[in-house]
């Protein structure tokens, strides 16, 4: 179980690097304006990678594409390499893509989305992100859990696994002075990306915490509404999220997912792989085995709605994007 959380730690620690606008690479103590020895010691670790993992190198309409084969010490030197990179060139759009079973770094004048490669196919206005100042390429969602929750002002919303923090400035904004958003995160990275964001974006009833989905630091019956985008795929133990998602929510309180559901089975080599599991595929499970869970933990209510079914190219099987609504009990009257 620890393998598949230390997995999807690092995959979303090189994502949040990747996202970073420039401060959190900061700790990799590397400078723009580099000497001339800077130099050839950087040109120099280009090219050891270059000569260990190197597939391809392309060039199509200005961007250089240059595909490698992953392996941990090549997926960690790339993804300092790209971030040293991203720091002196803001302009090139460095990018570093992980495939799985390979990385592509990308080098051009236009920018893509950070999460074209993931589970993307989240869909959020223009004018919701002018009201945070963020743009899409903060989100790795699936969906755009902040509209499903229907949030009122005043509520406390939680977001489980939050990432760059988009749907947590978005679900404060929506909740207005009166009312706070939560996000939780397991990993470090993605948490000084989302309070860099918060503080670009100026809001301030928002809270990003440091814990796990599975074991949330939050009292029980503390929060109105938990939304979550493409993170209850991820856990190992998704009986144990529910259950605590349940207890975190006061009587009557909605939950609103955006979530990656199995269509039919996945071949036994891709549920077993650590990468396609940090990549949103193989963790997931059918609509019928998530209501019976959200049932086990004590919601009602529950509807699973399959919005969009992803392509996986050359993998057997079927998953798809799903937004996922339930309710905690009221409590009886006495
Ligand atoms: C696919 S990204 C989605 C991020 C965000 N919800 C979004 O829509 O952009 C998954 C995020 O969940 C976090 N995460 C995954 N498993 C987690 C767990 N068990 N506990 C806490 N955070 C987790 C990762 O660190 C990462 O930031």
């Amino acid at each position: 179980m620890s393998e598949l959380t230390d997995a999807v730690r690092e995959r979303y620690a090189a994502k949040a690097l990747q996202m970073a606008p420039g401060g959190v690479t900061g700790s990799l103590g590397l400078a723009c304006d580099l000497t001339d020895g800077q130099r050839a010691q950087r040109q120099a670790e280009w090219r050891a990678v270059d000569a260990a993992a190197l597939l391809t190198r392309a060039e199509r309409s200005g961007t250089v594409i240059s595909t490698y084969r992953a392996g941990p010490a090549t997926r960690a030197e790339l993804t300092r390499l790209v971030a040293a990179e991203r720091v002196c060139c803001g302009t090139a759009n460095w990018a570093l893509h992980d495939d799985g079973a390979e990385l592509r770094v990308t080098v051009d004048a236009a920018s893509g989305a950070c999460c074209e490669d993931d589970c993307c196919g989240a869909t959020y206005s223009a004018e919701e992100l002018a009201s945070v100042g963020i743009d899409a390429t903060a989100s790795l969602g699936c969906g755009n859990p902040t509209l499903l929750a229907e949030l009122r002002a005043g509520e406390t919303v939680l977001d489980l696994g939050s990432g760059a923090g988009l749907d947590v400035l978005l679900s404060a904004r929506r909740v207005g002075p009166a009312g706070h958003a939560y996000g939780v995160d397991m990993t470090d990275e993605m948490l000084a990306v989302a309070r860099a964001n918060q503080s670009r974006a100026g809001v301030s009833n928002a809270t990003f915490l440091k814990g796990t989905i599975e074991a949330l630091p939050l009292p029980a019956a503390s929060v109105d509404v938990i939304i979550s985008n493409c993170v209850i795929n991820l856990a190992a133990d998704k009986r144990a999220v529910l259950r605590e998602a349940n207890r975190v929510l006061k009587p009557g309180g909605r939950l609103a997912v955006a979530d990656m559901v199995a269509l039919a089975e996945l071949p036994a080599e891709v549920k077993r792989s650590l990468d396609q599991w940090a990549g949103c595929i193989a963790g997931t499970i059918p609509a019928d085995e998530y209501v019976s869970a959200l049932r086990a933990a004590g919601f009602t209510g529950i509807d699973v709605e399959v919005t969009r079914e992803v392509r996986l190219d050359g993998v057997a099987g079927a998953i798809a994007s799903a937004y996922i609504r339930a309710t905690k009990e009221p409590t009886k009257p006495a």
